[in-house]
């Protein structure tokens, strides 16, 4: 049995959805259900004792390893962290208390069960905290991408606590032996991503009239991997990723920030054409930048297609045309989200 955490965010509902479309077996869902979770996210999705969902924090050692006991779990996927930067920037506290402690508090219970483990069952666990390339800092223009070897530098407050609970994951591999895998991936995007983002908000906001606003000069270079390839190379890290080792993944679909849009307005244009006939490329609007704004990410990919024969399936293209029409089919998921609605649906149901 697998325990997931932070399985109603964006990546981690697309695991969930990816897990089961696979034949994979039962699964704890173990999410606080911050803004960024929603169980609209897990709808339509297995329940009961196929699919556990559990409201509570990485950070609560009784519930984590009652969670672990009880269920007997063989592996823990941590999605669970706060993930976006410029939140950081306004307040880092939240991101300290779960990217850090939260992470440290799952690698002790995972270590203290783990421990009273045996046979087959102690050498087939595995820890895989889900990490991100921005631990590894800002490239220049002509710099070569990340591997596995570059080293730890990040600017945010964001990647500074995510580089600091991959430094513990490593840790626990290092003093006590504990079987953790590390996958640090670029920019996803797809289903369920919530409207904060660069592409959902430019989504949003092109359908609603409003402006794209880009930070900047708007040539800030991202990776692009559309989420559900994630989520496959992420299982076959799981399946066959060697304990203690670390695996990039990527799309090999590196963009400055302005095409990204650019792209996503001639999609909407073609999509869902504005009623006067214009494209929505005209509300482009620049911005103020983003404080300490990372000028460009790239990853090499290689090794995890070399190791475990995994390569993305998606072009930027389809992916995002795939995006798109998500969101023109399920507007009333990005109603509930931006007007904030699912949060009372939140509160109603957990009120027990
Ligand atoms: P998200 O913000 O959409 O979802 C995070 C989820 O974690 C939410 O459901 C939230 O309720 C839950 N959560 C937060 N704090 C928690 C806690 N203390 N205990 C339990 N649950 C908690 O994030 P995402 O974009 O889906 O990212 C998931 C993971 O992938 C993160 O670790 C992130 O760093 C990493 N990552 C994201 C991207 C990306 O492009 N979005 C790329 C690479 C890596
Ligand atoms: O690289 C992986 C990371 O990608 C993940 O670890 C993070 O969790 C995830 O949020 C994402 O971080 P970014 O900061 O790259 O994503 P975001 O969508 O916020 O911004 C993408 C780029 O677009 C970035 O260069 C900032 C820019 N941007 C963003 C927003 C929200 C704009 O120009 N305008 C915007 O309104």
């Amino acid at each position: 049995m697998l325990l997931l955490t932070g399985g109603a965010g964006f990546i981690g509902s697309n695991f969930v959805r990816d897990w089961f479309s696979t034949g994979g077996g039962p699964l704890v869902n173990l999410d606080k259900l911050t803004y960024a979770g929603n169980p609209r996210n897990l709808e339509g999705l297995p329940a009961g004792a196929q699919h556990a969902f559990i409201h509570g924090d990485i950070a609560d050692r009784d519930l984590v390893s009652d969670l672990l006991e009880k269920h007997g779990i063989s592996a823990i996927v941590n999605f669970a962290a706060e993930s976006h930067v410029d939140r950081s920037i306004h307040g880092p506290e939240d991101f300290i208390q779960t990217n850090i402690v939260g992470t440290f508090r799952l690698l002790e219970c995972a270590r203290a069960y783990w421990s009273g483990l045996s046979g087959d069952r102690r050498s087939s666990f595995r820890f895989l905290q889900v990490s991100t390339d921005e631990v590894y800092g800002s490239l220049g223009p002509n710099d070569p991408a990340f591997t596995e070897l570059n080293r730890y530098e990040p600017n945010s407050p964001y990647s500074a606590s995510k580089a600091a609970s991959d430094h513990l994951v490593r840790a626990y591999h290092h003093t006590y032996g504990l079987p953790v895998l590390t996958t640090n991936c670029s920019n996803n995007y797809g289903p369920y991503h919530f409207p904060e983002k660069l592409i959902p908000l430019c989504i949003h906001n092109a359908l609603a009239g409003k402006p794209l606003p880009i930070y900047g000069d708007g040539q800030q270079v991202r990776d692009w991997l559309y989420v559900r390839d994630h989520c496959s190379a992420i299982r076959r890290v799981l399946e066959g990723g060697r304990p203690g080792e670390v695996y990039n993944i990527g799309g090999w679909n590196e963009k400055p920030n302005l095409d990204v849009v650019r792209t996503l307005c001639a999609i909407l244009d073609d999509e869902s054409p504005r009623t006067d006939g214009r494209s929505y490329s005209e509300q482009i609007t620049f911005v103020k930048d983003r404080p300490g704004h990372d000028r460009r990410y790239a990853i090499d990919a290689r090794k995890i297609e070399a190791e475990l024969g995994w390569r993305p399936q998606e072009t930027f293209e389809t992916g995002l045309r795939k995006t798109v029409r998500w969101y023109l089919d399920n507007s009333e998921w990005v109603r509930e989200v931006v007007s904030g609605e699912y949060r009372n649906w939140i509160a109603t149901h957990y009120a027990s």
